[in-house]
């Protein structure tokens, strides 16, 4: 159950405007209006975050300490639902979709490698979901927008790629709510769905997800495919046999799936591709939302946001932004009654048009290797 660690140190992939066919000013048609911490980093939150927590049941946890290898727990007891150490969930854990039916997510995106991905999947009329890390949103608002647009379940994961149970309950807040925020700047809708990285989630990290409106997504079938780009040993085949013996076991499995992918390396988006055909064969491939009935955002939006239901709308941040506009092309059915801390920031009024040129601009941006943080892959 624990997931192999891997550690790059790295940070943030930033959109660099090497080559602008069209004179695109730019790498992107987006001004973002709020000043974000730097891709990579392990932000502060905006104080006003914080005072969501406030009338909620914070489990005091204690913080963990971040090994080489990840947090280090002692003792084999483990009474706060480690998922990295024991594999725990909660009820409100989503881990899997229904029999025959089969989540399909791609995380760590956007990079200059995602917009073969979503080709393909335009090709397929296939929506994923896709978590996406906060910096990788500002250095890549158009692929964002791309994504929304073509009705991909845009959701979270994380602002600095870091182990939840090792950051504070501040950081935690500002992960997600950073992250958050620039999606809902980018798209005009907040997201409910975070995927912790490494899948690293305790009652901690799980009870602020809640304070805040967010709903925590693991999975139960890892292709292990950042490894092709990281490790020699491994042989990318194994992806394709993996996923072959998954579509097997479509009528036997007690649940269906959900399954980790990354849109990091062009060798994960090539074997994202090669996979999906045999996924769709034997399930029925849809987003986490859609297969487990509930809303990819808090405000409105095209995917199932439209239900009321929204877990989370009384203490949401996102609930808030809502108070300001709407998004470009999407309908949002955000209450202007809420009042959002968090959202204060966000009026998107700025359109965003996607531009070919911008696209081009984009696919041509380079990896820059940041100074700080320490950045895992899974
Ligand atoms: C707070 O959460 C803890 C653990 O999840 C639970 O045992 C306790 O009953 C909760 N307290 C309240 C006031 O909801
Ligand atoms: C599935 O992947 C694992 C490594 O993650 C590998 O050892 C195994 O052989 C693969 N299975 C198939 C059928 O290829
Ligand atoms: C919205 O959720 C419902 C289940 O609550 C599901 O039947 C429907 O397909 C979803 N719609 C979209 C667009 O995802
Ligand atoms: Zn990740």
């Amino acid at each position: 159950m624990l997931p192999k660690l891997f550690l790059l140190a790295a940070a943030a992939l930033v959109s660099v405007n090497a080559q602008s066919s069209s004179a695109a000013p730019s790498g992107s048609g987006f001004t973002f209006k709020e000043t974000y911490p730097s891709g990579g980093s392990k932000p502060a939150p905006k104080p006003e975050w914080m005072d969501l927590l406030k009338n909620a049941n914070i489990t005091d946890a204690p913080v963990l300490k971040g090994g080489e290898d990840g947090p280090t727990q002692s003792g084999d007891a483990d009474p706060y639902c480690d998922w990295t150490f024991t594999g725990c969930t909660r009820d409100d854990d989503i881990v899997a979709c229904p029999k025959g039916q089969w989540g399909i997510t791609y995380d760590d995106g956007p990079t200059e490698f995602s917009p073969k991905l979503y080709d393909f999947l335009d090709t397929t009329q296939q929506k994923a979901t896709l978590f996406m890390i906060g910096g990788q949103v500002v250095a890549f608002p158009d692929l964002v927008t791309r994504a929304y647009k073509s009705n991909h379940e845009i959701a979270m994961h994380t602002w600095s790629h870091s182990y939840l149970t090792t950051e504070t309950n501040e950081q935690i807040v500002a992960e997600l709510m950073w992250t958050a925020t620039a999606i809902k700047e980018v798209t005009g809708v907040t997201p409910r769905f975070y995927r912790p990285p490494y899948g690293d989630i305790d009652d901690r990290v799980r009870s602020i997800g809640h304070a805040l409106g967010f709903t925590p997504v693991i999975w139960n079938h890892d292709t292990d495919d950042w490894k092709v780009a990281e490790d020699k040993s491994f042989d990318e085949k194994w992806i394709d046999g993996n996923a072959t013996e998954w579509a097997k076991e479509a009528g036997t499995a007690a649940t269906g799936g959900i399954s980790l992918e990354h849109d990091l390396y062009q060798k994960t988006v090539d074997a994202a591709i090669r996979i999906l055909p045999t996924l769709q064969k034997a399930y029925k491939v849809t987003t986490v939302g859609q297969c487990v009935g509930q809303p990819s955002y808090s405000d409105g939006g095209a995917s199932n946001a439209t239900s009321s239901a929204s877990a989370s709308a009384s203490s949401s941040v996102a609930a808030s932004a809502s108070a300001s506009a709407q998004s470009s092309s999407k309908p949002s059915d955000g209450s202007s009654d809420a009042v959002s801390p968090a959202g204060a920031s966000s009026s998107s009024s700025s359109q965003n048009t996607e531009s070919g040129a911008s696209r081009t601009a984009i696919s041509s941006a380079v990896l820059v290797l940041g100074a700080s943080a320490a950045y895992m892959l899974i």
